[in-house]
């Protein structure tokens, strides 16, 4: 598996636990009441989950997987998928940054 493969799916999977973590805690707050701040973290569930787990890992195993005819016989084209894999990874904390920590319009 490509090194890039690698850290798409590894990333991924500490969404998925991320996400699943504040679900759980969101789900427990709906019988519980754990703490008035914890729906502030419901966007966060949310991008964690689509965004960092299943469009990261999407793209993992796409990015490992899928025949790359292009490459043959030159050299992979990596750059684009590395920053692709930033700029995904930013704008997720970019989200909660705007909406979990309420940074404001500009972010
Ligand atoms: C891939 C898995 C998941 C995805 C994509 C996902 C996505 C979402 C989305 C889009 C919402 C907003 C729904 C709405 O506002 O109508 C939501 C809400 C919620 N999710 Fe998840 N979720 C996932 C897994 C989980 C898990 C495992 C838990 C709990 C252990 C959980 C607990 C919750 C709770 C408590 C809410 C709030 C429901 C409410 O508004 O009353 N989620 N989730």
């Amino acid at each position: 598996m490509p090194r890039l493969g690698r850290w798409l799916i590894r990333t991924a999977f500490i969404y998925l636990i991320l996400g699943f973590t504040f679900g759980g805690l969101l789900l427990t707050h709906k019988g519980l009441a754990l703490h008035s701040a914890l729906w502030g973290w419901l966007p966060a569930h949310i991008e964690f989950l689509l965004m960092g787990w299943i469009v990261q890992l999407t793209m993992g195993v796409a990015f490992w997987i899928l025949p790359r005819y292009w490459q043959k016989p030159r050299r992979p084209k990596e750059t684009y998928a590395q920053v692709a894999y930033l700029l995904l990874n930013l704008g997720i904390w970019l989200v909660v940054t705007g909406t979990t920590f309420r940074a404001g319009r500009w972010v």
